[in-house]
């Protein structure tokens, strides 16, 4: 059984957060896309999406349900779309989830998802109380 977050494939769910395409130096010794590379375009995604919402620095303290549905090849182009699935006091999870369309294909297919959790931090680097309705004022 699969901890993985189950969401419908038919499109993508959330704002679309980055879009790049996959290359020759993205791949690992077996020719396909390094998956470290798949989750650190994730993890920028996810980190822009929870910044804007925070309005201040973030880091990433963890990522849960990862999962990789399908491989990527070079020349496919990379959407990462996210949405806000979690408010905690200094953290936010955010759902991050990976679609391709592939070299001379119009279709699109879900490649990952995983939950990001991110937490807001103050100028020094320590946890800071994100959400309107803790933040001091
Ligand atoms: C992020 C960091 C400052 C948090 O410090 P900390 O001592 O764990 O802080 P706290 O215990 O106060 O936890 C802060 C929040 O993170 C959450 N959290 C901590 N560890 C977590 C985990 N493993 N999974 C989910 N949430 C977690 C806490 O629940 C809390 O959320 P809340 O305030 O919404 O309830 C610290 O863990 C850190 O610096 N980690 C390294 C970050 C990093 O280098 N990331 C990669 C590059 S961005």
């Amino acid at each position: 059984m699969s901890d993985a977050p189950s969401a419908p494939d038919a499109e993508p769910r959330g704002h679309l957060s980055i879009r790049t395409v996959a290359m020759p130096a993205d791949t690992n010794h077996y020719g396909d896309i390094f998956g470290g590379w798949l989750m650190a375009q994730m993890d920028l995604a996810g980190g822009t999406r929870a910044r804007q919402i925070a309005q201040c620095r973030v880091a990433t303290v963890a990522v849960n349900g990862f999962t990789f549905h399908k491989p990527v090849s070079v020349g496919d182009e990379l959407s990462c779309y996210t949405e806000l699935v979690r408010s905690g006091r200094t953290s936010l999870s955010i759902q991050v989830q990976a679609w391709v369309r592939r070299h001379r294909d119009e279709a699109i297919e879900k490649v990952t998802e995983g939950i990001f959790v991110f937490v807001a931090l103050d100028e020094s680097g320590r946890p800071h109380p994100w959400h309107p309705d803790t933040r001091p004022a």
